[in-house]
Parts: C-alpha cells; sequence; structure tokens
C-alpha cells in the first residue's frame, strides 16, 4: 500500500473512535455545563463537606489517602504549607496527625532530601476531602482483594 494512502486510512480510523468516544460521553455533563471553554459560567453551589473523621479506606494501594477533615482557609504557599504544620515530622506528634511518608522526601530521581521535595509540596494536588457527591459517570470499580480482604 501506497504510504499517503495508508497514512490517510489511519487518519480516518483514528476519527471514528474519536467520534465515538465523543458520543458515549455525550450525556456527560461537567459541572460548568456544557460550556465552552473560553465561555465564564457560575461557579456550581459548594457541596458540603463530610464531618472531620477517622482516616477513610483506601481502594489501591499506592492511592494517596484522602483528607477525613476540613481544609477551608488552609493555605499553601511558597513560604507557607498549613498542612505540615500538623503532618509534618515536627509537628505530627503534637497534632495527633498522620506524618507524611518517606516517599513524600524523595525527588523524581529517587534522591533523598532532608525535607519535602517540591513534587510533594502542593499537598492537594493528591490529597482532596470528601463530600456525600453523585458520581458524574458510574463505575463498577472494586478494591482488589489485598485490601478489602474478599
Ligand atoms: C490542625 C491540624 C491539621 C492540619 C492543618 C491538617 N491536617 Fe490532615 N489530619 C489531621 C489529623 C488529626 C488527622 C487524622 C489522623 C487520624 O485520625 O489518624 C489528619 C488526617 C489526614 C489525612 C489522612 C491520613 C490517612 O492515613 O488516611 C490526610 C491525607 C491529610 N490529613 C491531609 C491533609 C492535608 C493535605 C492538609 C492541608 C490541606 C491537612 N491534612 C491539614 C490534622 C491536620
Ligand atoms: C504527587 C502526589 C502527592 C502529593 C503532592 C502529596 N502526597 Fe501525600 N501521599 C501520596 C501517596 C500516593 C500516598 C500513599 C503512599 C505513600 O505513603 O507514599 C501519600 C500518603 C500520605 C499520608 C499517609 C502516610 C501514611 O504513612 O499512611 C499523609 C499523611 C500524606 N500523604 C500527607 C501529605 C501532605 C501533608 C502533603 C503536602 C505537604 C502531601 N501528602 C503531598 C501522594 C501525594
Amino acid at each position: 500500500m501506497n504510504k499517503s494512502i495508508r497514512l490517510a486510512l489511519m487518519l480516518l480510523a483514528a476519527t471514528g473512535v474519536a467520534s465515538m468516544q465523543y458520543s458515549l460521553a455525550g450525556d456527560v455533563v461537567s459541572l460548568r455545563g456544557h460550556a465552552a471553554p473560553d465561555e465564564e459560567t457560575k461557579a456550581p453551589p459548594q457541596k458540603p463537606w463530610r464531618k472531620d473523621g477517622e482516616p477513610l479506606p483506601r481502594d489501591y494501594v499506592q492511592q494517596p489517602p484522602l483528607i477525613p477533615h476540613k481544609i477551608k482557609g488552609y493555605k499553601i504557599n511558597l513560604k507557607f504549607n498549613k498542612c505540615l504544620t500538623c503532618h509534618s515530622w515536627a509537628n505530627y506528634r503534637e497534632a495527633g496527625a498522620t506524618k507524611i511518608s518517606q516517599t513524600h522526601f524523595e525527588d523524581r530521581d529517587k534522591n533523598v532530601l532532608a525535607n519535602v521535595s517540591a513534587r510533594r509540596y502542593f499537598c492537594t494536588q493528591c490529597h482532596v476531602p470528601q463530600a456525600n457527591a453523585k458520581p458524574l459517570v458510574d463505575n463498577t470499580f472494586k478494591p482488589i482483594e489485598a485490601i478489602s480482604g474478599k
């Protein structure tokens, strides 16, 4: 087959797949509604956060644990990280909080640093609190046996 014909066929197949996925996702409405990316929309109403409580069960081994408490007003910026005032190795005992694990001291080349690695500094990139919200898309995910014990 001629190179350009093959390329055209590949492109056709790819757009076919893309439009199929688009139509499958057609009835999923994001929190912004069906607005164009550059269109300004009203912020959706805030969901009530779950009350502060015990740590939440994890669903898979590598999961960043969910935050079992409110974090409203907790600032994380260049000079200050509210989370570390309770979760750092220096402060966790007094706060009664879980200390950040050793993985949070590793840079991307696995060098172990003396302080929290820059890639783990913005805690809420990975850790999020929970609200009782209806899932946007249904799924049938179940935790593996190693975690659920079932
Ligand atoms: C005022 C102290 C305090 C601050 C500030 C704080 N936490 Fe916590 N955090 C706690 C305590 C206490 C627990 C519960 C520990 C327990 O019950 O085992 C906890 C639990 C957690 C857990 C669950 C750990 C697990 O093993 O499941 C995560 C994740 C977490 N916090 C992340 C954060 C993040 C991210 C921030 C900043 C946005 C933050 N926390 C700010 C005190 C704090
Ligand atoms: C890049 C993603 C990422 C960022 C950013 C991050 N974490 Fe984590 N965190 C994880 C993952 C994944 C785990 C579970 C595996 C592990 O311990 O590394 C975890 C585990 C934890 C735990 C539980 C430790 C344990 O021993 O059970 C705490 C507490 C925690 N993180 C707090 C924080 C705080 C506070 C920050 C900000 C300073 C932060 N994390 C930033 C991904 C992240």
